[in-house]
């Protein structure tokens, strides 16, 4: 059984037009998925029970929906080909997203930080392998508000994630205080995404506010309605200082 197969075509989109947007000229599908994804026993486990017709997320990860598969591979490839090895992710829930990010991050050699609203440990991170409960490479924090937590100016790993990664609540007011926490990255590169960017028209918005932008920064966006997917991939945002 690869379940995978079946949304092939869609992810396969969606990384291309990664691909264009970034300008990357590598094949990220085949480099990323075929040659490492899928040959991860346990990824490729979760991404069938994921998938499966058995699974119900009302059950089996009462805290919120899972990411898309779709989403959890676009973020793979993208943590694997930029090397980036300090990562923000905030809402854990059953943590399907996570342990995607995590199998990433660790292959580079980095670190991984979640914040997480809940402290109900029977069901945050319960699709996460116990391999990644007590390891190094991942920093839980549960019990936390994403935004309060990020706006501690004196915790200066805030400022230097390579990566942020929104699913915790996705009202306007939340994800536009999470991106401007964020956006007191430090790095001279560092990624935004959104999952469920179209909330309460989260993106556009941002878009016609000119929300991303960051002095002395370029930037560069794609969510699903600037690729083919028309919505139904995650919100990117690149940004690059200029030198
Ligand atoms: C959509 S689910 C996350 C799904 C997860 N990324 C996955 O792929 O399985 C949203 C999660 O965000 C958490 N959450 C809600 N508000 C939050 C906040 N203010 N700070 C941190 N986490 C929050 C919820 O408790 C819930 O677990």
């Amino acid at each position: 059984m690869n379940k995978l197969k079946e949304i092939e075509e869609l992810c396969k989109i969606g990384i291309a037009d990664v691909q264009l947007c970034f300008n990357i000229k590598e094949d990220l599908w085949d480099k990323y998925i075929e040659q490492e994804l899928c040959k991860n026993e346990s990824l490729m486990d979760l991404i069938n029970f994921r998938q499966s017709v058995n699974f119900d997320w009302k059950v089996d990860t009462k805290l919120g929906g899972p990411a898309t598969t779709l989403n959890a591979c676009v973020l793979y490839c993208l943590i694997r080909y930029y090397d980036l090895f300090m990562i923000c992710e905030t809402g854990v829930a059953g943590g399907y997203s996570t342990v995607f990010l995590l199998e990433a991050v660790s292959r580079n050699g980095g670190i991984m930080r979640s914040l997480e609203l809940s402290n109900d440990m029977n069901e945050v991170a319960k699709l996460v392998p116990e391999k990644w409960k007590d390891s190094p490479t991942w920093h839980l924090k549960t019990g936390v508000d994403s935004v309060e937590f990020l706006r501690n100016e004196n915790d200066d790993y805030n400022r230097i994630f390579h990566l942020y990664c929104h699913d915790s609540l996705h009202t306007f007011k939340h994800m536009f205080s999470e991106l401007t926490e964020f956006k007191k990255c430090k790095n001279d590169r560092f990624f935004v995404f959104f999952d469920d960017q179209n909330s309460e028209n989260f993106w556009d918005r941002c878009l016609q506010m000119k929300l991303f932008e960051k002095k002395g920064y370029n930037v560069k966006y794609i969510s699903g309605k600037e690729s083919r997917l028309n919505g139904h991939m995650g919100g990117i945002i690149k940004y690059d200082k200029v030198l």
